[in-house]
């Protein structure tokens, strides 16, 4: 009864969105939201947890899993979908409605220092998120002292080259084909302009 119990308290959850469902609308409407989280986010976790079960990876957190599986042949699908949980609510947080505008103060110094200007910092997400060929993700780093931008394809995610991740946007088409079709870049403007928590990544700059 107990094992049972703790067996289930280990499995990865599906984290609840931090804000409701239509709250993006009409930059990613409730429809796309809804979708995204509810079925392919939710795969990513679901499909982690019949993976690992009976396996040494069992009962490791998402960046264990990450980084024990990175790079490594015979455990793409594990990674694939450890990533795509973790990528997944790194990018719900990296998003909030009445988002955009000017970052905190102690993260615009860091962008001025690394980009010259805040719009050049996001020129440099826009161009990573429309120059990546096929599905992936734009991030904002920090890669030792200084703010990067990267992107990464499909599943992969900085963490696993030594960057801390600040904020991403996700890039699949999953993440805007109902909203915007296959104008991307429309999508990835919107989103830079209206909804980026710039107070996640400042959090996540820890200074
Ligand atoms: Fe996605």
């Amino acid at each position: 009864m107990s094992n049972k119990i703790n067996a289930k308290a280990s499995e990865h959850i599906l984290p609840p969105l931090p804000y409701a469902a239509n709250a993006l609308d009409p930059v990613i409407s409730a429809r796309t939201l809804s979708f995204h989280y509810g079925k392919h986010h939710k795969a990513y976790v679901d499909n982690l947890n019949k993976l690992v079960a009976g396996t040494k990876f069992a009962n490791l957190s998402l960046e264990k899993i990450i980084a024990k599986t990175a790079g490594k042949a015979t455990s793409t699908a594990i990674f694939n979908n450890a990533a795509q949980s973790w990528n997944h609510s790194f990018y719900w947080s990296s998003l909030k409605p009445k988002g955009g505008g000017e970052p905190p103060a102690v993260l615009k110094k860091k962008i001025e220092a690394s980009f010259d200007t805040v719009d050049a910092c996001k020129k440099e997400l826009a161009t990573a998120a429309t120059s990546q060929f096929g599905s992936g993700w734009a991030w904002l780093v920090l890669d030792g002292t200084k703010l990067k931008v990267v992107k990464t394809s499909n599943a992969d995610v900085p963490l696993t080259k030594g960057m801390k991740p600040l904020l991403n946007i996700d890039i699949w088409e999953h993440a805007y084909y109902l909203d915007y079709q296959n104008r991307r870049m429309d999508y990835v403007d919107a989103v830079l302009e209206k909804l980026i928590n710039w107070e996640f990544a400042a959090d996540n700059l820890g200074q």
